[in-house]
């Protein structure tokens, strides 16, 4: 039986990213250039600044990540690309590459939504059996998601506000934590032997919608007061009570959409999925409804282009291609 080579292209927001997935399941290399040590200094990232990094790494990174896999362009079946969601100029840097390449190597070209990447980061470790939940938390999404086949995404409960790395990165920043904050937050709430009991958004009863943008006024509020008594807050109970409030919803609300929903299994993704909290809670609760659960290593949790190019293997084995005419989508729907 024939192997399949893919090459997953990634630069939707701070990294560029390449990686060549065997048989949509094994990463043979993964190339992952992070900016986040130049974007640190302005405190977030900086779109313009995103793409003119973009555009100095990526030709680098897909290089590196052929030879790293001893891969020539004709062992490839298909170049798979982030489409979007994401910054656009950001997202072009990829495209046009993606369809440089494949142009110049006669392979199709395939057009990835960055969330279904993130989904697909999961059959890397272990193959996925529908139906299944998935748990999208990222810097730009926090979304519970239904998937009864392969390319099916049900969408059944989202964020009204921020999304819970936004909720995450924005605390930090109050905290005066350097960007970005979630992996802070995370190994303050860790270390903290307290925490300070902040609201919980549980929205409708029957709701699957998350809102974050109370708790992060409630944070700041809760710092105002402090600080007007002339007193100081511990950063460390504030994280640790911030932490378990975004915990606590995401955990509830996933567990009792996997009972309704009868799944197979539950997966997390997105780099809030790195939580360590949110790890341990989810494997907790869901080991008591005898749910299988699985999220992947850090490292694939975060943006990557292992996870694009496993996505986009299924793709391209149920015939999904795209064509030159495609373009940077910022706000591509699911
Ligand atoms: O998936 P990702 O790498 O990029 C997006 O597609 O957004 O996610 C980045 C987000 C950031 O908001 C970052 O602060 C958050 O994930 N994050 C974390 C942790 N590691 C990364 N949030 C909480 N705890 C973590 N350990
Ligand atoms: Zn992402």
């Amino acid at each position: 039986k024939k192997d399949h080579y893919i090459l997953g292209i990634e630069t939707s927001c701070d990294e560029t990213a390449a990686s060549v997935v065997k048989n949509g399941t094994e990463i043979v290399s993964s190339i992952v250039s992070s900016q986040i040590q130049q974007q640190k200094q302005f405190g977030g990232v900086v779109p313009e600044i995103a793409s003119r990094l973009h555009v100095e790494q990526i030709t680098l990174v897909i290089e590196e990540a052929l030879r790293e896999a001893e891969i020539v362009p004709k062992d490839l079946e298909a170049v798979a690309v982030t489409e979007g969601p994401g910054l656009v100029g950001a997202l072009l840097i990829g495209v046009n590459a993606a369809k440089a390449f494949a142009f110049a190597n006669q392979l199709p070209l395939i057009g990835v939504h960055h969330i279904a990447g993130h989904v697909y980061a999961n059959q890397l470790m272990h193959p996925m059996e529908f139906p299944l939940l998935a748990l999208i938390v990222s810097g730009g999404h926090t979304e519970l998601v239904v998937m009864k086949s392969h390319g099916s995404f049900e969408l059944i409960g989202e964020t009204r506000d921020d999304a819970a790395g936004e909720a995450y990165d924005k605390v930090a920043r109050v905290l005066g934590l350097p960007y970005p904050g979630g992996p802070q937050v995370d190994r303050l709430a860790l270390e903290s032997e307290q925490s300070i009991d902040f609201p919980r958004a549980w929205l409708e009863a029957d709701s699957y919608d998350f809102s974050f943008s109370g708790l992060k006024s409630a944070v700041i509020n809760y710092k105002h007061n402090i600080e007007q008594k002339g007193e100081q807050i511990d950063p460390q109970h504030v994280a640790a009570g911030f932490q378990q409030s975004v915990v606590d919803v995401l955990t509830v609300k996933t567990v009792k959409a996997a009972k309704q929903f009868d799944v197979k299994q539950v997966i997390a993704a997105g780099g809030v999925a790195a939580n360590q909290g949110l790890r341990k809670s989810l494997t907790e609760a869901l080991q008591k409804e005898g749910i299988p659960f699985y999220v992947p290593p850090i490292a694939l949790c975060t943006d990557n282009a292992a996870m694009i190019a496993a996505a986009g293997y299924e793709m391209w084995k149920s015939g999904v291609r795209s064509d030159s005419t495609m373009n940077g989508r910022p706000g591509m729907p699911l």
